[in-house]
């Protein structure tokens, strides 16, 4: 089965044909970083014009790719929420007009489900299956949640960010350190210099109340302000100049607060959860010291994390159309009263 899959919820527009829900024969993604770079952030009327002036060549790229003519199409899959409503209705609308003119089936994917999806997509390779239940992370600029999925279908959340997500925290602390956008992964670069200390400053690991699997990244984006800057107020201290070694340490030492914090959850959720396994997505995955240790955590407890490869952790259409090929199987399709919505389900 040959599913199109179309992507347009945030700022990167994208496309994708996937065989039998694994193997990604294309995978097309049009950045409008560029584009928001200036603004330090998306801004949404900005993404929508681009969305539409770039969603019909992703498709045909995506297409003459996967060697795919739209009639070997067997559905067309779309990224329906969570995002910003202008872009969103972008991709929904363009998929509408495919599946109904093609006469195929309509799939409407939740993209957050989808980021949990995204570290089964291979190539060639045969990462074998996802032993259920499992328990679910997804890291990225919009979400931070902890899931536990019976199926690919079945599942239900345990814990989500009560402020910041993780990628918008990396991204505001890159900011403060006078990284180039989108901080996250230059950040990540730095803190992974030869020299970096990650014990240069103490940052606080967000721990919430005992037994929560909530998140929450607000107290350490202020604490990296104060660090940045100094802490204010009658009683507040000037902040050391920002040196090249200092913001590397920096760097590093939020990094590991940052990944700690994820982490401890996701060991909290193994305690008191039964899983067979770990599925993980989002944009923050691409994340060095996360990678290790999501790894780590696989290997002394021998379960597999199934982790996205590099160019599956950032928002991307092979994902929706693998999840659309499991979703379709067990919901069935969706029909053209299909509606571009701002928030998720999951
Ligand atoms: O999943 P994604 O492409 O978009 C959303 O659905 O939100 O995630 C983008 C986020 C951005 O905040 C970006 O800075 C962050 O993922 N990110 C990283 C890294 N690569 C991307 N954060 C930390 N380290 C990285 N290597
Ligand atoms: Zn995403």
């Amino acid at each position: 089965m040959l599913i199109l899959g179309i992507e347009s919820s945030c700022d990167e527009t994208a496309a994708s044909v996937v065989q039998d829900g694994r193997r990604v024969l294309s995978n097309i993604v049009a950045s409008q970083a560029a584009l928001h770079e200036e603004y330090a952030g998306v801004v949404p009327e900005i993404a929508s014009r681009a969305h539409v002036e770039r969603i019909l060549p992703v498709v045909r790229e995506a297409l003459a790719q996967a060697g795919a003519g739209l009639g070997m199409i067997d559905a067309v899959a779309v990224g329906h929420r969570p995002g910003l409503i202008g872009s969103l209705l972008v991709g929904v609308t363009a998929a509408k007009a495919l599946a109904w003119s093609l006469g195929k089936p309509l799939i409407g994917v939740d993209h957050v489900h989808a980021h949990l999806y995204s570290g089964v997509l291979r190539g060639q390779e045969d990462l074998g299956d996802v032993p259920f239940p499992a328990l679910g992370l997804v890291v990225s600029g919009g979400h931070t949640s902890l899931y536990r999925l019976e199926s690919w279908t079945r599942l239900v959340r345990l814990g989500a960010t009560i402020d910041d997500a993780l990628g918008e925290a990396f991204d505001k602390a890159a900011t403060l350190l006078g990284l180039p956008y989108p901080g996250g992964p230059n950040l990540d670069r730095l803190a992974e210099q030869d020299g970096a200390d990650d014990r240069m400053t103490e940052l606080p690991i967000s721990r919430i109340a005992p037994g929560s699997l909530d998140f929450s990244f607000s107290g350490l984006k202020t604490a990296m302000l104060y660090a940045v800057r100094g802490v204010p107020g009658p009683k507040g201290r000037a902040a050391p100049p920002l040196t090249e070694a200092r913001r590397r340490d920096l760097a590093a030492s939020f990094r590991r607060a940052a990944v700690r914090a994820v982490m401890l959850k996701l060991e909290r959720a193994a305690e008191v959860h039964a899983y067979r396994g770990v599925c993980t997505g989002g944009g923050v995955t691409a994340n060095a010291l996360l990678r290790r240790e999501l790894n780590a955590f696989g290997a002394s407890r021998a379960v597999p994390v199934f982790l996205p490869r590099l160019e599956f952790c950032m928002d991307n259409a092979a994902m929706i159309a693998g999840l659309g090929s499991e979703l379709i199987r067990d919901c069935g399709a969706s029909d053209l009263s299909l509606r571009a919505d701002p928030s998720s389900i999951v």
